[in-house]
């Protein structure tokens, strides 16, 4: 199977040159206070979230690749062979995959307010998937004098923060099960700035510089759920191609996080077990730690002079370093938004043109070229020297 084939399909839709825009562990489903499911019908009436403008996150849900996720197990071109690889008869019962896809499915009855099942609570991942339960905060949080921290305190999830909602996020958009992505599940990659500003139709943050915030932070949480599935692989017969697939986005996310100065206090090597104590420190701090134009800039200039560890003479030819040219493409797209976003930077169509050819090095795994990958790392840092 070809590189392009097995890329992320979430980071590389948004090519620059097609239009301007913008990952087992799963968790998911925060049971959080004993509290019982009430179902999407119960958030969607009219006065509530199934309103007008600002009262419409029903509606948009709708729209939200999330609420088809049951239904997208099917849809891809790879589908069938995926579950007959695996001896799985349909997905949509299978605890394998409905734990990510329509993870109301896995839950036992018991967690469901009387009369309702997981066929009536919605389809996907839904409202509470990433709420939380909402059987005690469902009346109260609609009181004006609820505070969100009331709201929290009586389980509704904390995601304000960015480091809550990575956690929230990851567990279904990063560690999956070796043995699934070997016979033919794309492979998942967690960014959350990216993931997070595809979502902003129903949600806003408020404030300025948060997309390295929210990079940073993403990438620690990557790390620290990569590193807790390696440290704990177990023989699993027929799933080597997958690890091998973890371990090279491994390399890639410390190698990156390894360039900005949080990261320095990772351990060298592959100590699996440190580097997920290591990581979570550093995403719990980058949650709080803010940007500036400068600090942005000055980590974008240091991840494009990275140029030299891609030439030939490295033998970067490898398809680890096909995923750490990824990794950084995705890395370098976002710092370069940021910039354009809060920094007031001009549009700079040739800085878009090498991004987007970042990522076409990138496609052919198996093929790599290290040193075209850093001549086009040279491009985008003349443009950003000149201002
Ligand atoms: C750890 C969570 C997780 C598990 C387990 C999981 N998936 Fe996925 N799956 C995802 C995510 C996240 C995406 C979207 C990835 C992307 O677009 O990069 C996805 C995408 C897909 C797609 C592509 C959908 C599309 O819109 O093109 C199919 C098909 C799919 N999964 C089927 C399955 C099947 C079948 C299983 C069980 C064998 C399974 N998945 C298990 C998280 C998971
Ligand atoms: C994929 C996870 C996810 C799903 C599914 C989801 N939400 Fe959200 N939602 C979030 C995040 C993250 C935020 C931002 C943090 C916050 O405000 O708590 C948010 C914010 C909100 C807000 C506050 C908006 C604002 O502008 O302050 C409302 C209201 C909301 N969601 C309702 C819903 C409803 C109703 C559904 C189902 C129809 C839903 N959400 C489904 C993750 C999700
Ligand atoms: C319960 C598991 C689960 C959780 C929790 C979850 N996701 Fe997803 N997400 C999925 C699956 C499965 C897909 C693929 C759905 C499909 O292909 O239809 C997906 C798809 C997406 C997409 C692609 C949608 C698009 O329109 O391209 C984005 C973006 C995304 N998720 C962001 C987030 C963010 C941000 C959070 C946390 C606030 C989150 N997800 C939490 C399971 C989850």
């Amino acid at each position: 199977m070809t590189r392009q084939a097995r890329l992320p399909q979430i980071l590389i839709t948004c090519a620059f040159a097609a239009s301007a825009l913008v990952l087992s562990r799963p968790a998911a489903l925060g049971a959080e206070a004993g509290n019982r499911i009430v179902g999407i019908e119960s958030c969607a009436t009219s006065g509530c979230h199934g309103g007008g403008a600002g009262k419409n996150q029903v509606q948009i849900h709708r729209k939200d690749q999330h609420a088809n996720a049951t239904l997208a197990m099917v849809q891809a071109p790879w589908s069938t062979q995926l579950t007959q690889n695996l001896g799985i008869t349909t997905p949509y019962t299978n605890a394998r995959c409905t734990v990510c896809h329509t993870p109301f499915r896995t839950v036992a009855q018991d967690k469901f307010v009387p009369d309702l099942n997981a066929a009536k609570a919605g389809d996907g991942v839904s409202c509470e998937s990433c709420h939380g339960p909402a059987e005690y905060w469902l009346r109260s949080h609609t009181r004006p004098d609820y505070t969100h921290a009331m709201r929290v305190s009586i389980g509704m999830r904390e995601m304000k923060d960015l480091y809550n909602r990575a956690n929230a996020c990851v567990g279904c958009h990063q560690n999956i099960d070796p043995d699934i992505v070997a016979n033919g599940h794309v492979p998942l990659t967690f960014e959350l700035d990216d993931f997070d500003t595809r979502e902003t139709a129903h949600w806003k943050d408020k404030g300025a510089w948060l997309g390295p915030k929210r990079w940073l932070t993403g990438q620690a949480v990557a790390l620290r759920e990569l590193s807790w599935s390696l440290a704990n692989q177990h023989a699993n017969p027929g799933a080597s191609r997958g690890v091998k697939v973890m371990q090279d986005r491994w390399t890639a996310v410390s190698w990156v996080l390894r360039k900005t100065e949080a990261g320095r206090s990772l351990p060298a090597g592959t100590d699996y077990v440190a580097s997920q104590a290591a990581s979570d420190r550093i995403a719990r701090a980058a949650a709080n730690q803010d940007w500036s134009k400068e600090s942005t800039m000055k980590l974008m200039r240091t991840l494009v002079g990275t140029r030299q560890e891609f030439g030939r003479g490295n033998a970067e030819t490898s398809p680890a370093s096909a995923q750490r040219g990824f990794l950084l493409a995705a890395s370098l797209r976002r710092l370069y938004l940021a910039l354009r976003n809060d920094g007031g930077m001009a549009q700079n169509t040739n800085i878009e043109k090498s991004l987007d050819a970042l990522f076409e090095f990138t496609k052919d795994e198996t093929n790599f070229d290290g040193e075209g990958y850093g001549r086009m790392l040279e491009q985008i840092d003349i443009e950003l020297a000149k201002g």
